[in-house]
């Protein structure tokens, strides 16, 4: 099949191509037909002028609907005015598929008539451009490990057991009466491959029964999560420092134009540099019970109790960096979690907040590694041991120190490209009352 990319056609100035795609918009002037293709790749314009062009083409042209399918043969060159911009002096166009009234216009449209319509608001130029910038992060994700030693190490999706607490689990029949749960992180497997290849990652889908609606949370959403053999907390906050500013530096590098349809400010972007300023957790307290006193808070920071949302974007809105937020309460967070051996009542653990509000895109650090604690915590969380004991054998047969971090691609992707909610990161997001298209 002889086909050239929108994407590549300044490469084909002058000689005859042919474009497979579909009509995204068009202007008539009675003789001259102006039609906006795109192909999957890019857009281009494509002029269809009636005295050139045999009956056949201008009539297809002439009936060709928005986002009816078509395949167009034409002479390339360069925009008379515009430098880098493309027409297609069109010869013939067939009509492939004659679409159906479509449904989205270039008007307005609600949010839940778009997601009713996710299969088809895919085409348009804004989802173009977030995706693409989703891709590009996953690819620099993926580049990013794999150029620093770690070995992928994929984890399962059906587990036993919870890993990041019991209240959000999607349970599912697995054969005779056995029940299974979808995986909420990869984290307590990357603990065992770990131990066997010393720096790992898994990347993949996983699941959380969130019954909020936020900006933020989705049901299922892919995860990447690394785990180093001997890390302690410091190497983990180095790593998640260094990870977070190379895929931007690749976001940056490479997706200029998606940035600039989504308008991006990539002043802010351009900021996301090593070091991240770190704060401890009862220093976040004092910050936000000094927002409070301030009036620039509503509600009253309770110590000891997780962060909410308004107060992570407090946070986050103090700085231009990311801010690394560690040793939180241990009782706030999961079982795994390493104590402070300082402030034992304090976990070894870090949550990095994106600026701009976006709040917590990452969550790590360093691993619990005595057999004797992690059996009293398993018991405190109220958690079946018994699904626990080959978790339990890392720390029988050679246990170590520790740590690693998960990072959820839609956050990442939505603080990128500067978005109101995560809805828009992916393609066919699922989210608590969202299960369609
Ligand atoms: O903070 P979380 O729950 O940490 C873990 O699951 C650890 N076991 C990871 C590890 O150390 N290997 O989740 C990690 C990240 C969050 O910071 C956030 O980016 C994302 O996963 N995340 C969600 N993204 C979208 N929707 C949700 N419901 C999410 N829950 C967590
Ligand atoms: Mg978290």
């Amino acid at each position: 099949m002889k086909q050239t990319y929108i994407a590549e056609i300044g490469k084909h100035i002058g000689a005859e191509v042919t474009l497979r795609g579909w009509l995204y918009n068009k202007r008539s002037s009675g003789k001259l037909g102006f039609l906006e293709i795109r192909d999957g790749s890019a857009m281009m314009q494509a002029i269809v002028s009636k005295k050139d062009v045999d009956e056949a083409t201008w009539e297809a042209s002439e009936r060709a609907t928005q986002e009816s399918s078509v395949i167009v043969t034409g002479v390339p060159r360069e925009h008379p005015k515009k430098p880098g911009v493309y027409e297609l002096d069109v010869k013939t166009l067939e009509l492939v598929g004659l679409a159906s009234e479509y449904p989205i216009t270039p008007k307005e449209h609600g949010v839940e008539f778009l997601m009713d319509h996710r299969h088809l608001w895919l085409r348009s130029k804004r989802q173009h451009a977030i995706l693409r910038v989703r891709h590009t992060i996953i690819k620099a994700v993926r580049d990013f490990f794999d150029n620093n030693g770690f070995t992928l190490c994929d984890t399962p999706i059906f587990t036993p057991a919870a890993c990041e607490g019991t209240t959000n689990l999607f349970e599912v029949n697995y054969f005779d009466e056995e029940k299974a749960y979808l995986s909420q992180s990869g984290q307590l497997y990357n603990e065992a491959t770990a131990a066997a290849f010393g720096k790992v990652y898994c990347f993949g889908p996983t699941f959380r029964a969130e019954k909020s609606k936020t900006r933020r949370h989705l049901t299922e959403f892919w995860m990447v999560e690394p785990e180093v053999a001997y890390a302690k907390l410091d190497d983990v906050m180095e790593l998640a420092e260094q990870f977070v500013s190379y895929v931007v530096a690749r976001v940056l590098e490479s997706r200029q134009e998606e940035l600039k349809v989504l308008e991006r400010d990539i002043t802010k972007l351009e900021a996301i540099i090593p070091p991240f300023p770190r704060l401890p957790y009862d220093d976040a307290a004092k910050m936000l019970d000094e927002a409070f006193a301030a009036g620039k808070l509503e509600n009253k920071f309770e110590y000891g109790s997780d962060l909410g949302s308004p107060d992570e974007t407090y946070i986050s809105s103090q700085f231009d960096k990311p801010v690394m937020v560690h040793r939180y309460p241990a009782a706030i967070k999961a079982f795994y979690m390493e104590p402070d051996p300082l402030r034992p009542d304090l976990a070894l653990c870090v949550d990095v907040l994106a600026p701009e509000g976006y709040g917590e895109v990452i969550g790590g650090g360093e691993r619990a590694s005595s057999l004797e604690y992690l059996l009293k915590q398993i018991a405190a969380h109220g958690l079946p041991e018994e699904a626990f004991d080959w978790y339990l054998d890392l720390r029988k047969y050679g246990t170590f120190p520790h740590g690693g971090f998960g990072m959820g691609i839609e956050r990442c992707v939505s603080w990128l490209c500067g978005l109101e909610h995560v809805r828009e990161t992916i393609p066919f997001p699922r989210m608590l009352y969202r299960l369609k298209p």
